[in-house]
């Protein structure tokens, strides 16, 4: 009930910003935006609010629990459209006159300045709504190759399905990963690796681990550990793992002979913080996983956090799986689009460090539904010789 009445002031709160957003918008740009067409437009966004508070009233005084996560989308929608026109109408009022003031400027392009500065706010929300519906989209199924000097016979080939972070809940579900399961099948992993926060809602955990069970894998499957199974609760958390198909590795190691080849499988503790400086926590950890290993001929490292890559060269690790990130929801060209911009290091996909070399992942599923140009995935990663 407390979940509602705290997104009912949201949305209030919202309604008469975006109102007064509309107003802006008339003022900003009065030829286009005073328009019918373009006032009906600018005028949804209050309704749009308006209907989010009836559905909220109606849920409360009807106890619908279901209709939580709509809300939740609706709420996120609402604040994104209006972020984008909080960002757009400075920058949309300033072109504008701008176009008016500069005298040498001819007409034509005048006029175009004029259709770029009401265009933009335009622009920013519908991004904004294709970002929203692109989290909703079918999670991609990413095929990758990790290329290694000598690798040993045995291993070339050798396929690893890798999920990380499914945050099992009100955006991704037991159905969502039921319907992924014939295509993951189909490229029949001999491995299945998860890096964590599995499941915000432990309910489903059990049933999901079994779900991927389906799959099929000829060597094995492993689980280390994310923020979100401590935040949801370490000790019921373990307790489902250890009753379902695949064990925990927490801060320790596994190693599975592949053929005649050694192959050692580590798993990283989480140190639970958001704090994007965990090295010291990590290399603690990594020396915890190693006392498992016997001298295997390839190392493979799950950690939820990519943090990891800065601490690895110095022990020969072959092979990082890491995610946590979610590549940040917003990328371009197979990139995250804040890499560089914020304290957290490796955002989204193949990484390099001397012999050390990474995969980070976008994630199969999300807690915010924001998608833009970084699809939610499953990978594929295929190792091979050089
Ligand atoms: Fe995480």
């Amino acid at each position: 009930m407390s979940r509602y009445l705290f997104f009912t002031i949201v949305v209030g709160i919202l309604f008469l910003l975006t109102f007064s957003a509309r107003y802006l918008l008339r003022k900003s740009n009065r030829l286009i935006w005073q328009k019918k067409i373009m006032d009906r437009l600018a005028r949804f966004l209050p309704l749009f609010t308006l209907i989010i508070i009836v559905v909220m009233v109606v849920s409360i005084f009807f106890n619908i629990d279901k209709a939580f996560p709509f809300i939740l989308s609706a709420v996120l929608l609402s604040v994104l459209i209006f972020i984008s026109l909080i960002i757009s109408l400075p920058l949309s009022l300033l072109t504008h006159k701008t176009a008016k003031i500069i005298k040498p400027l001819n007409k034509g392009r005048r006029n175009f300045i004029k259709g770029a500065s009401a265009a933009l706010p335009l622009f920013l929300s519908s991004s904004s709504v294709y970002g929203f519906t692109g989290s909703f989209n079918k999670v991609k199924i990413r095929q990758v190759p990790f290329y290694f000097k000598n690798l040993p016979p045995d291993l070339i080939g050798l396929k690893i399905l890798h999920l990380s972070d499914l945050h099992l809940g009100s955006f991704f579900t037991l159905s969502d990963l039921e319907e992924m399961i014939p295509a993951m099948a189909l490229h029949k992993p001999h491995l299945v690796l998860i890096t964590g926060d599995i499941a915000d809602d432990l309910t489903q955990l059990p049933t999901a681990l079994d779900i991927i069970n389906q799959i099929g894998y000829l060597y094995g499957g492993f689980i280390s550990i994310g923020n979100h199974e401590y935040y949801r609760g370490f000790d019921r958390v373990v307790k489902i793992f250890n009753n379902g198909p695949f064990p925990l590795l927490l801060d320790q190691g596994v190693t599975l002979n592949i053929g005649k080849t050694p192959f050692f499988i580590g798993g990283l503790n989480d140190p639970k913080t958001l704090s994007a400086d965990n090295h010291l926590f990590l290399q603690k950890s990594l020396e915890k996983v190693l006392n498992h290993d016997n001298h295997s001929a390839f190392k493979l490292i799950m950690s939820h956090r990519p943090a990891a890559l800065d601490i690895s060269p110095e022990h020969n690790i072959n092979l990082l799986l890491s995610g946590h990130t979610h590549g940040g929801q917003v990328g371009f060209n197979g990139k995250s689009v804040f890499e560089g911009m914020v304290k957290e290091k490796y955002l989204w996909g193949k990484y390099r460090k001397n012999n050390t070399q990474m995969y980070t992942s976008a994630g199969v599923g999300h807690w915010l539904p924001f998608r833009l140009g970084c699809p939610a995935e499953a990978v594929i990663i295929t190792l091979k010789n050089i």
